[in-house]
């Protein structure tokens, strides 16, 4: 009788593994009017789960990290209220820093120059999804 041989270990997926979980339903679209308040949630980022929000901004939604990076704030104070009174940039509640919000750039304030943590949201089906953030291992 040969010998059996081996079935050959399966090889090691490192694709696999760094496979992002699916995408997660957010809200209703229609719960994110136009320059108006936010959607809060909970987002993993570097392996820690911290709040986030999603807005919506000139029709499209958006979805940050709610954290400034220069210190470690939620933008909102746990408001939802995320837009300046003109709803055209997102704004720190506590130190009035302004935010591109179609790409999370501090244009004024303690931390211009610095962005936000951009999440990877979808909308399709009349709703709002969140695929995390982008570059997160
Ligand atoms: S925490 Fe950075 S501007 Fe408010």
């Amino acid at each position: 009788m040969p010998p059996r041989k081996r079935k050959p270990a399966a090889p090691a997926d490192a694709a696999a593994r760094k496979r992002k979980p699916a995408a997660r339903a957010i809200c209703a679209s229609k719960a994110l009017a136009e320059g108006g308040r936010g959607v809060r949630f909970e987002a993993a980022y570097e392996h820690v789960t911290m709040p986030a929000f999603v807005i919506r901004f000139d029709g499209k939604a958006y979805g940050y990290m709610n954290r400034c990076m220069h210190v470690c704030y939620e933008l909102d104070s746990g408001s939802g209220v995320f837009f300046d009174d003109d709803g055209l940039s997102l704004v720190c509640s506590a130190h009035g820093a302004t935010f591109d919000p179609t790409n999370g750039l501090c244009n004024f304030g303690p931390c211009k120059g610095l962005s936000l943590i951009a999440l990877d949201i979808e909308e399709t089906g009349g709703k709002i999804y969140c695929k995390g953030v982008p570059e997160d291992g």
